[in-house]
C-alpha cells in the first residue's frame, strides 16, 4: 500500500539529516566518487544536462549535499531544494567543487510539496534517493514537477524497488493475503504502507500522471553504501504527444 502522506515522512527526514547524520553523509560523499554507484548515476545526469540544445535551467529535488552539481553540463542556472538545512549547508561546498561549472547556483531549504516555486519553470529536474523512499511520490507532486517543466523537459528520478526489501515471510504473507479475513488485511495493509513502490505500482503513476512520454529501469546498488535496488524513470513533457512507455 503506498503511502500518500508526505507530512510524518517531511518530520522524520528533517530529524534524520541533522547535523551529525550530514557530517557523516558528507564524509561519505568522499568513497561514493569511487563506487559503481556513481558511475551509474553520474553519466546519466551528465547524459541528460547535454542532451539540451540549448543552455539550461535545473531544479534538483532533495540535492543533499550537492553530490552531483559537478557532473552537469550546459547548465546556465542550477536550483536545489533540500529539507534539511544541514545537508543544504554543506552543498554550499558540493562535492568536487573546484569542477562544477554553473554559473548560478540557489540554494533553497524546503519540502518539495511545501516551498512555493512561483512560475519558475526548469528544462531538467532530478531527483535521487528523496521520492518513494523519504518522502512519498503522489500524483500532486509528480504533478507539481510537471507543471515546472518547460516543453520538452525532463524529469530523472528513483523510487526505492520495494521487491527487492522483501523476505520470505513477507512473501509468503502476501500469497496468503487473499485467503486472510478482512480485519487481518486491515492490519497488513497499515504495517506495509510505505513509500517504496514495486514496477507495476511506479508504471500505474506513470500512467495516471501527467508525463506523455517516460521509461523505466532497475538498478540495483553495489553495495558499497545503501543496499537495495531502485526503479528509475526518464518522464518527458512533450505536450503534443500521445502517452508512450519505452520498456
Ligand atoms: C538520501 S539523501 C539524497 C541526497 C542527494 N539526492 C544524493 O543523491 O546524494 C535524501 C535527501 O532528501 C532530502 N529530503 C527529504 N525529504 C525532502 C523533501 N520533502 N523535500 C526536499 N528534500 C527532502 C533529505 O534532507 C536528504 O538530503
Amino acid at each position: 500500500m503506498l503511502n500518500t502522506n508526505h507530512i510524518e515522512c517531511d518530520a522524520k527526514a528533517i530529524q534524520l539529516y541533522d547535523e551529525n547524520y550530514s557530517e557523516k553523509y558528507r564524509e561519505f560523499d568522499q568513497k561514493y566518487v569511487t563506487t559503481p554507484d556513481y558511475e551509474h548515476f553520474a553519466p546519466i545526469i551528465k547524459y541528460l544536462s547535454k542532451s539540451f540544445e540549448d543552455e539550461i535551467r535545473v531544479l534538483e529535488v532533495g540535492c543533499g549535499t550537492g553530490r552531483y552539481f559537478h557532473v552537469l553540463e550546459n547548465t546556465c542556472e542550477l536550483t536545489g531544494i533540500d529539507i534539511s538545512e544541514h545537508m543544504l549547508k554543506l552543498a554550499e561546498k558540493p562535492v568536487r567543487s573546484t569542477e562544477v561549472d554553473i554559473p548560478m547556483i540557489n540554494l533553497v531549504k524546503g519540502s518539495i510539496f511545501d516551498h512555493d516555486f512561483g512560475n519558475q519553470k526548469y528544462d531538467f529536474i532530478y531527483s535521487i534517493g528523496v521520492l518513494g523512499e523519504h518522502v512519498p511520490l503522489t500524483l500532486d507532486v509528480s504533478q507539481k514537477i510537471y507543471n515546472m517543466l518547460n516543453d520538452g523537459g525532463c524529469f530523472f528520478f528513483t523510487v526505492v524497488d520495494i521487491d527487492d526489501r522483501k523476505n520470505m515471510k513477507r512473501k509468503l504473507a502476501e500469497t496468503a493475503y487473499p485467503f486472510l479475513p478482512a480485519t487481518v488485511k486491515q492490519i497488513l495493509d497499515k504495517r506495509w504502507e510505505s513509500n517504496y513502490f514495486t514496477k507495476k505500482e511506479l508504471f500505474d503513476h506513470m500512467i495516471e500522471g501527467p508525463f506523455e512520454s517516460f521509461k523505466i529501469k532497475n538498478y540495483k546498488a553495489s553495495e558499497s553504501g545503501w543496499v537495495g535496488a531502485h526503479h528509475e524513470c526518464f518522464a518527458y513533457k512533450m505536450m503534443n504527444s500521445t502517452k508512450t512507455y519505452f520498456e
